[in-house]
């Protein structure tokens, strides 16, 4: 394991559950939640296994089990995550492995459907994850996968990520590309990797805006569940908190909510044998 995956490790078992809090309640256009997005992509009929590669709480598999009769395993490497994602499951039996997507402990040929949200990104070696997928997926089963995408210039998250990076700059925390793999960043070049492996046809890349519209107090709060924001000091925090929620009060509409999205991106592929 590598120092980045250490620290993504940390993050998340001091603070299981934190993805689910962020994007839980955002919506795309379609008024579907960034995981229904994955959950589309399933073919009842003919697939009997599902995997959540970065499974977090168990968040997406909950929502997937209350629909299908399928087999689903969640794999992730943060043994908090996963004792949550069992808790949460108790009665269901799904199996929750803590492990690593670049190793993941399954048999070959043995998965109908990979699906993995907002983690692919963090995961180092994509080459080698992207190995592994194939080597679980039987012939013609699917990687579906949905990644953050750009960040507009003067929205509202923008400017979130402005006043964030000011106060952690404040504070002489460096901020450096820390998680993922540092030489496939963006959808498209993981689309280039995946086509050029020639271990995956039928490559899409769908964008959506995703929407995480709330009261300004909400808002804030949710935005505090980001990686970066848990590098700042306690008073770092309550400083970028009111200026969070005086500028979202600006910006809020007469229902009150202020408006806040950013892109997302949703790589489909099938996997050829
Ligand atoms: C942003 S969270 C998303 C969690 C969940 N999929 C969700 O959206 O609610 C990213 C998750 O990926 C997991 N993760 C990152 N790199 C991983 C790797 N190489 N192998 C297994 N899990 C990994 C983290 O532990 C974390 O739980």
């Amino acid at each position: 394991m590598t120092d980045s995956e250490r620290l993504l490790q940390n993050i998340h078992n001091e603070n299981p559950g934190m993805s689910t809090h962020f994007f839980k309640d955002a919506l795309v256009d379609a008024g579907k939640s960034s995981y229904d997005l994955l959950i589309d992509e399933i073919l009842p009929n003919t697939m009997t296994t599902i995997l959540d590669l970065g499974c977090g709480d168990g968040y997406l598999l909950e929502k997937v089990s209350e629909v299908f009769d399928v087999s689903l395993i969640g794999i992730d490497m943060s043994s908090s995550e996963i004792k949550i994602a069992c808790e949460r499951h108790i009665k269901k039996h799904i199996p929750f492995l803590c492990g690593r997507a670049q190793d993941i402990p399954l048999e070959d040929s043995s998965v109908d459907y990979v699906m993995s949200h907002m983690s692919i990104m963090l995961m180092t070696s994509l080459p080698k994850v992207f190995a592994e997928v194939h080597r679980i997926l039987k012939n013609k089963g699917k990687l579906s996968f949905v990644i953050p995408g750009k960040v507009e210039k003067g929205s509202t998250y923008a400017h979130f990520v402005e006043l964030l990076r000011k106060h952690l700059n404040d504070e002489g925390v460096k901020l450096k590309k820390r998680f993922g793999d540092l030489n496939v960043r963006t959808v498209e070049e993981m689309e280039f990797l995946l086509s050029h492996s020639g271990d995956f046809f039928d490559i899409s890349i769908e964008s959506y805006i995703l929407h995480l519209n709330a009261f300004p107090e909400i808002l804030c709060e949710k935005l505090f569940y980001s990686y970066d924001a848990l590098l700042l000091s306690p008073y770092s925090k309550k400083t970028l908190r009111s200026e969070l929620i005086e500028y979202f009060y600006t910006k809020k509409t007469d229902l009150g909510i202020t408006p806040c999205s950013f892109q997302i991106n949703k790589l489909t592929g099938t996997c050829c044998k």
